[in-house]
């Protein structure tokens, strides 16, 4: 499987602090059946001050170690994108990461904050669009607008908008609502990709089989694994190829 969405890497984000703790979590993703990890470390200004320059060398060191390891886990790199004004000059000057290509415009793992729908949104999308950026929405289902009203995602999805749900909310570990909400927009055939969001080895670990099950009872076992195999593999592949 195919991960396109996890903080693997030590001491970017909120994800692993050190390079034991990144190593133990790509050693739980080996053992999940995942082979190809992106990392996405938050790009957040004001918060956490990635972007493609400091996000490269940090997968580099972390390739070597696998390596060392004998972990079999191919890793990626992108970033996850909080949507901001901010974002406008660091996309236009090449500093956001992309995930790769989707029927030919770049991908974009973009974040709305978990309170709200910031307005505005739509109009961020649109000039993203305009420069052939798509946007793969993180985790709708756990922002509190969307939980609130699952119609407020329309917009997104008329503007043709991806999405990727957190395995983890599929399989109950984000609540009932988020529960709810991750069923019903993979049940809507919104969903593109199931990712791990993984942070950690506790309550965000990096694993897709659990949410996949319960994609497989949605949808049944192709257009599941579609979720976390084919889907993520069109997206990606570019960033793996000639390294296998
Ligand atoms: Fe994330």
């Amino acid at each position: 499987m195919i991960d396109l969405h996890c903080h693997l890497l030590p001491g970017l984000d909120d994800g692993p602090d050190t390079l034991e703790e990144s190593l133990a979590l790509c050693r739980r993703a080996v053992e999940d059946g995942i082979t190809h990890s992106v990392v996405t470390p938050h790009v957040h200004p004001g918060r956490y001050a990635n972007d493609a320059r400091n996000i490269a060398p940090a997968v580099a060191l972390l390739r070597e170690a696998l390596a060392a390891e004998d972990i079999p886990l191919a890793l990626g790199f992108s970033g996850e994108v909080r949507i901001s004004p901010e974002i406008l000059p660091m996309v236009q000057s090449g500093l956001v990461p992309f995930h790769g290509e989707w029927e030919g415009r770049r991908v974009m793992l973009l974040e709305f904050p978990h309170s709200h729908l910031p307005p505005g949104s739509d109009k961020l999308v649109r000039w993203l669009l305009q420069r052939d950026i798509i946007p793969l929405i993180a985790h709708p289902e756990r922002n509190k607008d969307v939980m609130r009203d699952l119609a407020r995602l329309h917009e997104f999805v008329q503007l043709g908008c991806l999405f990727q749900v957190t395995a983890g909310a599929l399989a109950g570990r984000f609540g009932e609502v988020a529960e709810q909400r991750a069923r019903e927009i993979v049940t809507a055939g919104w969903a593109t990709v199931l990712a791990s969001d993984a942070h950690n080895l506790g309550a965000r670990p990096p694993v897709l089989s659990e949410g996949l099950a319960v994609a497989v009872d949605l949808l049944g076992e192709p257009a599941a694994r579609a979720l976390v195999q084919e889907n993520p593999w069109r997206i990606v592949a570019s960033q793996f190829r000639g390294a296998e």
